[in-house]
């Protein structure tokens, strides 16, 4: 193995630090709700690691678990509720919602002011615009592992597989903002493993086990892995070899232990911040 592993545990616990010392200075607990429709045991799991950080951060949690039945009206009465309650600074609606919803009708029901996923069109916009924003969590985090590790971004070149709206294009406008020369690459690019081995900083997001191979990776790119895929024993793997992959990589993130941490971190970030900007005094005059 030559490559670094960039350690998205050690670098996600000093940010929940650093949030914590934020929430300490505020005088006010942020508020964060947390919305779950239905039981489907990895939502579950992901919605309890985020009260319990949240907790632990020193915000106020509401959590609200709805049955799967339950109808888009509903669920658009429970967020305009949230939209309307001054406690509450930041709404998560946990994806993927059942198939009578659609995600998109409450994706923008949220107050953008309170869209701490960064999903809202608002926020998409001006992301795309390279106006101040709240960022999906699972881009930010991979924009500070890479700061933490160190990867120079301006003038390099950065592969992003994967278009998805959560973390493919908001992660390539994130790079592209720091000055990076981006490509976007998905299943109907050609030469995929030829435009993988160009990069100097691939980030791979297609939710396919182990595709991206260790012949794909250019000498000393920075690789970093958002897959979190089930092997056929029931562990998680993620979309790059590791094994292979830390053999040519510079630096490489594992899974798990990379950027899944980072992504819970950066949902606490995102709540102060909004916390931050709606209960702003507004300046006299
Ligand atoms: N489901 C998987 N990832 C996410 C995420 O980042 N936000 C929400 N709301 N749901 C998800």
């Amino acid at each position: 193995m030559t490559a670094r592993i960039i350690d998205g545990r050690a670098i996600a616990a000093e940010l929940r630090a650093r949030v914590a010392s934020r929430v300490a200075g505020l005088g006010f607990r942020p508020g964060l709700a947390v919305v779950l429709v239905g039981a489907d045991p990895a939502s579950s799991v992901y919605v309890r690691s985020k009260n319990r950080a949240a907790t632990e951060a020193g915000l106020a949690t509401e959590s609200i678990r709805l049955p799967a039945d339950t109808s888009q009206a509903e669920l658009l009465a429970v967020v305009a509720r949230l939209n309307a309650d001054p406690a509450v600074d930041g709404i998560l609606v946990q994806l993927p919602l059942p198939p009578q919803i659609s995600p998109q009708a409450v994706i923008e029901a949220i107050d953008p002011a309170k869209d701490v996923d960064g999903f809202h069109p608002i926020n998409v916009g001006r992301l795309a615009g390279g106006l101040p924003s709240l960022v999906p969590c699972t881009p930010l985090g991979i924009m500070k592992l890479l700061a933490a590790a160190d990867v120079p971004l301006s003038g390099a070149r950065a592969l992003v597989l994967g278009r998805s709206a959560i973390v493919g294009k908001p992660i390539a406008a994130l790079l592209l903002a720091a000055n990076a020369t981006v490509t976007i690459a998905h299943s109907r690019t050609r030469n995929l493993a030829d435009e993988c081995r160009r990069a100097e900083v691939l980030i791979a997001a297609v939710g396919k086990l182990e595709m991206v191979r260790g012949d794909w990776i250019g000498k000393g790119a920075a690789v970093i892995d958002v897959g979190v895929n089930r092997r056929p024993d029931n562990k998680l793997g993620g979309d790059v070899a590791f094994a292979e992959a830390a053999e040519i990589a510079g630096a490489i993130t594992p899974v798990p232990g990379g950027v899944g941490p980072m992504t819970i971190a950066c949902l606490l970030e995102n709540t102060v911040t909004a916390a931050e900007r709606r209960r702003r005094p507004v300046p006299p005059g």
